[in-house]
C-alpha cells in the first residue's frame, strides 16, 4: 500500500505511520510482518484441516484467523498513508457481504464463490493497472517487472469476466447449456495468443502505453469466451479453475508490491485451486480439455436404445416395512438430497433406523452433487456422525453384504453404465455399487436424468423400487412410518 499517488489529502487523514516517527515505522512494519507470518502459517494449517470432514470446522475458523491477522498486519503497515478510502471499502464490503453469507442457501455456494473469484480477481487487475501507469509504464522498466504485471492483469482480467459468466450460468441468468459454433476452440486460442502478445510487447517496449487497454479488452473477452462452450454442470470444476488464476494473479501481484503475505497466500490459493479441479476431472473420469472443449451437457440421445424395461415403484410404507427387517443399510446421498434440503429428515430417518440396531452408513461420492465435500458439509449440518461417513474406495465392497441401499436423490453416482457401456458419456467414472444391495430404493421427482443427461439403469433393474417424490416429503414419511410402527 504505497502512495500511489492518488488525489487524497493526505494531511486529513492523520497518516498513523507519520505519528510514529521513523523509529516507530521500524516496529510497525516489524509487527506487519509478524502478522504476516502468523497468518501464512494459519492459512497453511487451514488447508491440511479443510482436506478432512473431521477437522474441517477448525480449519475454516484457523483460515479466518489468518486473514483477521493478514487485515490487521496490512492497516497497521508504516505504508499506509491514509485509512478514509479503506474505512470505507470495510464498510461496503461488510453490508454486501454478511447478508450474503447469511441469507444465501448452501445448494448456492458454487455461484457465492464465483463472485468472490470475480471480485478478487478484479482488485488484482485494478491494482496492476494502477501500478502500470503510476510506476511503470517508463521505458526503464526492466521487462521481467511487465511481464509478472501484465501476466498479473491477464489473469485477473480474464478470470473477472470468466467468474461473472461463471455465475451468470449457475445462477440460470443466461443459457445454462453450452454455446457452440464452428472454430471456436481457434477463435478463443487466437484471442489468448493476442492477449499474450500484448504482454510480450510490452515488457520489450514499456512506454507503449496504448497496447495495455488492448491486452485487459482481450483478456476480459476471453474470460466470456472461455466460460460461453462449458455447461452449467461443469461450472463447478471451471470456478476451481478459476480460483487458482485468481490465487496467482494475487501471488503475482505480491511481486509487483513486493509483499510477501501475497506472494504466499496466492501461491496457497493457487495451488489449492488446481488441485481441487484435478481431483474433480479424476473422480468424472474427464480431462481438463475434455471440460474446458467438450461442450459436456448439451443434451444427448441416449445410447441405450430398444424396449424401455419397465419401472417398479413402491411407497414410503412399504419402504419402511422392509428397511425394518433390514440389518444392513447404506444412504447414497445426491445432489437431489441437496436441492430438497433433506439432511435433517434424513438425520431422523438415521435415528428412527440407529435405533433399531440396524447398522446404518452413508456413501459418499466424490462428485455427488454440485460441490466439492457437497454431501459432507450437508451431512454434517443434519450432525450425522462423522464417522457414518465412508468414502467410495472404503464402502464399496460392503455394498454386496448391505440389505438395503437407499438412494436420496443421486443419479450419476449409481448409474452402471458407467461400467460397461462405451458410448456413454460418464463411461469409466468410478461409480457407488448401490446396484450390489439386494434391495434397492431410489427417491427422485421423476425418471428425468441428472446431470450427465443419461438414463439410469439402475431403476429399471429387478430388485430396484423407485419411490418418487421430493426427497424431503418421502424421507420424512419412511420416518414417520417408521416412528409410527415403534408406538404400535
Ligand atoms: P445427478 O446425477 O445430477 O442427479 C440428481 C438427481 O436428483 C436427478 O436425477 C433428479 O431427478 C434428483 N432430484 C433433483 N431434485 C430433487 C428433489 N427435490 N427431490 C428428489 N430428487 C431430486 O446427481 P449426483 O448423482 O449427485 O451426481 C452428481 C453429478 O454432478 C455427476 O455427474 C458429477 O460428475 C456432476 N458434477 C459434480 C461436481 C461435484 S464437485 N460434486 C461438479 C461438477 C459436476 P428428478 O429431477 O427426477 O427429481
Amino acid at each position: 500500500m504505497r502512495d500511489l499517488g492518488l488525489p487524497i489529502s493526505i494531511s486529513s487523514t492523520a497518516p498513523l505511520a507519520a505519528s510514529f516517527g521513523p523509529r516507530g515505522d521500524a516496529v510497525q512494519n516489524a509487527f506487519t510482518l509478524a502478522c504476516f507470518l502468523f497468518a501464512c502459517a494459519c492459512f497453511v494449517l487451514s488447508l491440511k484441516w479443510l482436506s478432512e470432514p473431521k477437522t474441517a470446522r477448525r480449519g475454516n475458523h484457523i483460515g479466518t484467523v489468518g486473514m483477521l491477522a493478514a487485515i490487521v498486519g496490512a492497516l497497521m503497515s508504516a505504508e499506509v498513508v491514509q485509512y478514509q478510502w479503506i474505512v470505507l471499502g470495510i464498510i461496503i464490503g461488510t453490508a454486501v457481504g454478511v447478508p450474503m453469507a447469511l441469507l444465501m442457501p448452501m445448494t448456492h455456494v458454487p455461484q457465492r464463490t464465483a463472485l468472490s473469484h470475480a471480485f478478487g480477481a478484479l482488485a488484482a487487475a485494478l491494482v496492476g493497472t494502477a501500478h502500470y501507469y503510476i510506476e511503470f509504464s517508463s521505458a526503464q522498466t526492466p521487462s521481467y517487472i511487465m511481464g509478472i504485471l501484465c501476466t498479473e492483469v491477464l489473469l485477473g482480467s480474464l478470470t473477472f469476466t470468466g467468474s461473472l459468466m461463471a455465475f451468470g450460468k449457475l445462477q440460470e441468468l443466461i443459457p445454462t447449456r453450452p454455446v457452440t459454433y464452428r472454430g471456436q476452440n481457434i477463435v478463443n486460442i487466437s484471442v489468448l495468443g493476442l492477449a499474450v502478445l500484448c504482454g510480450v510487447l510490452l515488457s520489450v517496449w514499456p512506454d507503449q502505453v496504448w497496447i495495455f487497454p488492448i491486452l485487459i479488452v482481450l483478456a476480459l473477452v476471453f474470460g466470456v469466451m472461455l466460460i460461453l462452450p462449458i455447461g452449467g454442470g461443469d461450472m463447478p470444476t471451471v470456478i476451481a479453475l478459476l480460483n487458482s488464476y485468481a490465487g496467482l494473479s494475487a501471488s503475482l501481484m505480491g511481486f509487483v508490491l513486493n509483499n510477501k503475505l501475497l506472494i504466499v497466500a496466492g501461491a496457497l490459493d493457487g495451488a489449492s485451486g488446481f488441485i481441487l479441479s484435478i481431483i474433480m476431472c479424476k473422480a468424472m473420469n474427464r480431462s481438463f480439455t475434455n471440460v474446458l472443449f467438450g461442450a459436456f451437457g448439451q443434451v444427448k440421445p441416449s445410447s441405450v436404445t430398444g424396449d424401455k424395461k419397465p419401472v417398479k415403484s413402491t411407497t414410503p410404507e412399504e419402504a419402511a416395512q422392509i428397511m425394518d427387517i433390514a440389518n444392513r443399510i447404506i444412504i447414497v446421498p445426491g445432489y437431489g438430497m441437496a436441492v430438497a434440503q433433506a439432511q435433517h429428515k434424513v438425520r431422523e430417518l438415521y435415528d428412527q433406523l440407529t435405533k433399531r440396531g440396524i447398522d446404518v452408513r452413508f456413501a459418499i461420492h466424490p462428485v455427488a452433487g454440485r460441490m466439492p465435500g457437497h454431501m459432507n458439509v450437508l451431512l454434517a449440518e443434519a450432525e450425522i456422525p462423522y464417522d457414518k461417513l465412508a468414502e467410495m474406495d472404503e464402502i464399496n465392497g460392503d455394498f454386496a453384504q448391505a440389505d438395503v441401499a437407499l438412494v436420496i436423490g443421486a443419479n450419476d453416482v449409481v448409474n452402471p453404465a458407467a461400467r460397461h457401456d462405451r458410448g456413454s458419456p460418464i463411461y469409466g467414472m468410478p461409480i457407488l455399487n448401490a446396484d450390489q444391495a439386494k434391495t434397492v430404493f431410489c427417491i427422485k421427482r421423476s425418471m428425468n436424468p441428472g446431470f450427465a443427461g443419461i438414463d439410469n439403469e439402475l431403476y429399471t433393474a429387478d430388485h430396484t423400487l423407485m419411490l418418487f417424490g421430493d426427497a424431503k416429503n418421502v424421507v420424512a414419511a419412511i420416518a414417520k412410518e417408521l416412528a409410527d410402527m415403534n408406538g404400535r
